[in-house]
């Protein structure tokens, strides 16, 4: 039996329920006749069960709490809407149980929990995923995820995190899908769809939550809550799109940022949650603070006090309050005294009730695991599987050393993440378990066989200070064919504040790459990590690198596919990987300025005489020691195939505003190897009444190859996709001239011209 049945009296409890479900009907049917209830038979569901409540009732819908202890009487007394991190389905049926048949009115509890990449199976970090640029993959990720959470109860995820980001120190990155606000929005609405499936009162689905409205992304010098000032214009082109696709994509549920943007907290902000959210988009679902956020609207310095903090969240419609009290506490209060209506109020409380019915809390408010599939099946890892192998993305192979032969003699595994069942899950893993995880040691022992595989770590972790194991590694290496070489960084140096100044490679990786290459042997670098790290340096002893993000529970297998050649990899970075800190940020949209840097300006600082006269004649916006180009460009990802783009072109030259532009090229594979391609179509706006980016990706797609196949790729784009938000803050696409082009990463050749006229 899955309801835990230890409770005194059970019939007062039946008792108590058949006489709230009966009296919720037969008002119910009372409501439905009045003319003035809405005829949407959700509506009228919220409304009817809406005009039974108590004040206390309703502020209680609106509160949000952390864990299964201690909330029994609130919950009897109807006062607790939601709770986060119970996953244990015991607890949450007992909790549920007493929501549903011993409150008055029996509302069910959204039990909530971040499932961000995966539940108990793991799948690779957001910002892997966004690598293989794979919508589908991404949407059976989360579709799996949502099963697995379901079997423990869950009916609400923290996810999927949209915040666009430019900056890889922001531990976040990681939980992100990059930095293009096409390529999150496309991702975004994907994994938006596969939690929730085709209907929110599904089996399989559970309620997604886009997240964190707005800009988080955006923090001052990456450093996690720190200050977001954006111009509304590109708040609107860079930082708010994803959120759109989301609200398209009827995600249920929105929450709130911790950081200010422009001044104004995030979770009291008005223009963000009301205007633009709400009267803008007509969006009709929940939104939920961050965690305390609403409480640090005083913290921030933008609220008196927790009452003026409560005041300024429920004015920007904030529905529920996560962990922090100032609701509980200050609603009533702030109700009397007439400083909000009791309209708002109820505003919020049909949006969290309307969800609840959604959902079907109401009719199915308990879980019993046995009708779900066990987690971690055969069909779960394999999805992971997939997905960790289209997430590796393959910068370097300049030799040709990868795939690896399978008849190898021997090969050395090296490195402090070779073996780390742990840092492979990544960041934001709660439910995941490293007793689950391959890791890339196991799998190419199984692979290879035991013994030709010489495995020695050479550093216990990747931040070690201790050469100790250098002498074991370099054996181990020295009586092998070619070396496998884990970097990266671990697990907990990405996520959630943990940010980082320097993203270098952690510790003394680098003098161990150094010993290893005086061994002359090959070295196939293997980088797991939260986020672009800079080792452009190191690299030049790399005759191979893969970037691997941190791949998950199947980390091993699937990067053993790829070294081995029984896949191609096909990632393709969702990010711009820069040269050095000091870049940052560095990403492809910039803006042209009015002295562009071109491949001659970049000037070597050493080769400046000493005493040089300075002008300002022929300058131009680069640096005198890292020039303007980031180490590996948005898009960019080496397959072992090679891909020749042919018959680049557009459907005519002039359009009207209104039409459909279709834009084409032919892609042959033309090495040897069958392999996966990311088709990325970029265009630019040359004038705008704001200046707009040099080019932005408007289309992209997946296509497989066979060795000598071709096929045409063709993007349909409207010419509304092509607008921006202009000095008035309205989106338009203005008329004029406008180029474009189409390869396999953001440096592609732009010359296609065409233009858009009035009409
Ligand atoms: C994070 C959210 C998360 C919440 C609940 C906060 O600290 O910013 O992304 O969903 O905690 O765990």
């Amino acid at each position: 039996m899955y309801l835990n049945q230890n409770h005194s009296s059970k019939f007062t409890r039946a008792l108590a329920f058949s006489m709230s479900f009966i009296l919720i009907n037969l008002l119910f049917m009372s409501c439905t006749s009045n003319q003035t209830m809405s005829s949407d038979p959700i509506e009228s569901r919220v409304d009817s069960l809406l005009s039974l409540m108590t004040l206390d009732e309703k502020i209680g819908q609106m509160l949000q709490k952390n864990g299964a202890d201690g909330h029994d009487d609130k919950i009897r007394e109807g006062q607790i809407g939601s709770i986060l991190n119970t996953v244990d389905v015991e607890a949450i049926n007992r909790l549920q149980k007493i929501a549903v048949e011993e409150s008055r009115l029996g509302i069910p509890i959204i039990f909530a929990r971040d499932v961000i990449h995966g539940f108990n199976t793991i799948l690779p970090i957001p910002l892997g995923q966004a690598a293989t640029w794979n919508p589908e993959l991404i949407q059976s990720g989360t579709g799996m995820s949502a099963i697995e959470a379901r079997s423990s109860g869950i009916r609400w995820t923290f996810a999927p995190m949209i915040d666009v980001t430019r900056d890889p120190r922001w531990g976040r990155i990681a939980e992100s899908f990059g930095e293009d606000p096409f390529l999150t929005s496309t991702l975004g609405a994907a994994a938006v769809k596969g939690y929730q499936g085709n209907s929110l009162d599904d089996k399989n689905s559970i309620a997604a939550c886009a997240k964190h409205f707005a800009a988080y992304g955006a923090a001052e010098a990456g450093r996690d809550y720190h200050t977001v000032a954006v111009p509304e214009n590109d708040l609107r082109d860079i930082y708010l799109p994803s959120f759109k696709a989301a609200v398209g994509a009827d995600v249920a549920t929105l929450m709130t940022a911790f950081n200010e943007i422009n001044g104004i907290p995030a979770s009291g902000n008005e223009l963000l949650t009301k205007q633009i959210l709400r009267n803008e988009w007509d969006y009709k679902g929940m939104v939920v603070s961050d965690w305390s956020s609403i409480q640090q609207l005083v913290v921030h310095g933008y609220a008196e006090d927790n009452r003026d903090a409560a005041l300024k969240a429920i004015n920007a419609r904030v529905d529920m309050e996560m962990a922090s009290t100032c609701y509980e506490e200050n609603i009533k209060d702030l109700l009397e005294k007439g400083e909000i209506s009791l309209e708002l109020i109820d505003e919020s409380v049909r949006n969290i009730l309307r969800l609840k019915f959604k959902m079907g809390l109401f009719e199915n408010p308990y879980t019993n695991p046995n009708d779900y599939p066990k987690v971690l099946n055969e069909e779960h890892l394999k999805v992971a599987k997939q997905a960790a192998a289209e997430s590796l993305v393959l910068l370097k192979n300049d030799k040709q050393v990868l795939p690896l032969s399978k008849d190898i003699s021997s090969v050395a595994v090296i490195g402090p993440l070779a073996d780390q069942a742990h840092d492979q899950l990544g960041t934001w893993t709660f439910d995941g378990n490293k007793e689950n995880s391959i890791t890339p040691l196991q799998s190419i022992r199984t692979f290879l066989g035991d013994a030709k595989v010489n495995f020695a770590p050479g550093l216990e972790i990747s931040r070690t200070m201790n050469r100790k194991g250098f002498e074991e590694a370099i054996k181990a290496a020295k009586k092998s064919e070619v070396i496998v070489l884990f970097l990266g960084e671990e697990s907990i140096l990405s996520g959630e504040s943990h940010c980082r100044a320097d993203i270098t490679l952690p510790g003394i990786q680098t003098k161990l790459i150094e010993a290893l290459a005086e061994t002359g042997k090959p070295i196939i670098a293997v980088v797991m990590a939260g986020r672009p790290l800079t080792f452009e340096p190191e690299s030049k002893y790399f005759d191979a690198l893969i970037y691997a993000w941190h791949p998950g529970t199947m980390a091993g297998p699937a990067i053993s596919d790829i070294l081995f050649g029984v896949e191609s990899p096909s990632g393709k970075l969702p990010v711009t990987f820069p040269r050095t800190v000091g870049q940052i940020p560095v990403y492809y949209s910039q803006k042209n300025s009015g002295k562009p840097a071109a491949d001659n300006t970049w000037e070597r600082m050493d080769d400046i005489p000493h005493e040089a006269f300075q002008l300002s004649i022929g300058n131009t916006n680069h640096y005198l020691d890292y020039g303007f180009k980031p180490w590996f460009p948005f898009g960019y990802g080496l397959s072992y195939s090679t891909f020749e783009y042919s018959g680049i072109a557009i459907d005519a030259n002039t359009f009207s505003l209104g039409d459909s532009l279709t834009f084409s090229a032919t892609i042959k594979n033309t090495g040897e190897f069958a392999g996966k391609e990311v088709v990325q179509l970029y265009i630019r706006d040359l004038v705008g009444s704001r200046t707009r980016p040099v080019k932005e990706l408007k289309g992209f797609q997946k296509i497989f190859l066979k060795p000598g196949d071709s096929r045409k790729v063709s993007f349909k784009i409207h010419t509304n996709q092509l607008g921006f938000h202009n000095q008035e803050m309205k989106y338009v696409t203005e008329p004029g001239a406008f180029k474009a082009g189409i390869g396999g990463n953001s440096e592609v050749d732009m010359s296609l011209g065409f233009s858009i006229t009035k009409d």
